[in-house]
């Protein structure tokens, strides 16, 4: 057998600490190891995006780590989000308005949008376009997914403005 790792990380707020083979990618240690099945894995190249998650605050493709390269890090997956009535407000636009089908891309999706509205609350469209640019979907044409973006930040702004009255 490989020779084992540690790793040690926080994952939505949650500390974990595994012994792990250097080869596993962090995305089948989401999976496997931690059972957060909620980043998909699609391409495994880089290319889909379905693997999309936070890592120390910026979006990273998780298929092109190494688990053992995340050590120390602070990560933030799909099951992370959430809002004060259950979803969070990038879910609920995404819901509104249609920008998805079967899901498969969605968990990507929403969080480069969490990276995305993090860096600009207000993004122009083209804001929205280079930063998805990097995201595949077969099932929705991505016009609805431009129109999710754009109410997600609607949202977000919205409920800025009330916590600052
Ligand atoms: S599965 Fe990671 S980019 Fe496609
Ligand atoms: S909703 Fe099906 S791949 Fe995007």
């Amino acid at each position: 057998m490989a020779q084992q790792h540690t790793v040690r990380l926080s994952v939505n707020g949650k500390a974990y600490e595994r012994e792990i083979e250097p080869r596993m990618t962090l995305v089948d240690f989401l999976r496997h190891e931690l059972g957060l099945t909620g980043t998909h894995v699609g391409c495994e190249h880089g290319v889909c995006g379905a693997c999309t998650i936070i890592k120390d605050g910026k979006a990273v493709r998780s298929c092109l780590m190494l688990a053992v390269q995340a050590d120390g890090a602070e990560l933030q997956t799909v099951e992370g989000l959430h809002g004060d009535n259950g979803l969070h407000p990038i879910q609920e636009a995404f819901i509104e308005k249609h920008g998805l089908q079967c899901g498969f891309c969605t968990p990507g999706f929403l969080m480069t949008t969490v990276e995305l509205l993090g860096d600009h609350p207000d993004p122009s469209d083209e804001d929205i376009r280079e930063a998805l640019g990097g995201n595949l979907c077969r099932c929705t044409g991505y016009q609805s997914i431009m129109e999710s973006v754009r109410l997600a930040g609607a949202k977000l702004r919205a409920g800025a403005a009330v916590q600052a009255d």
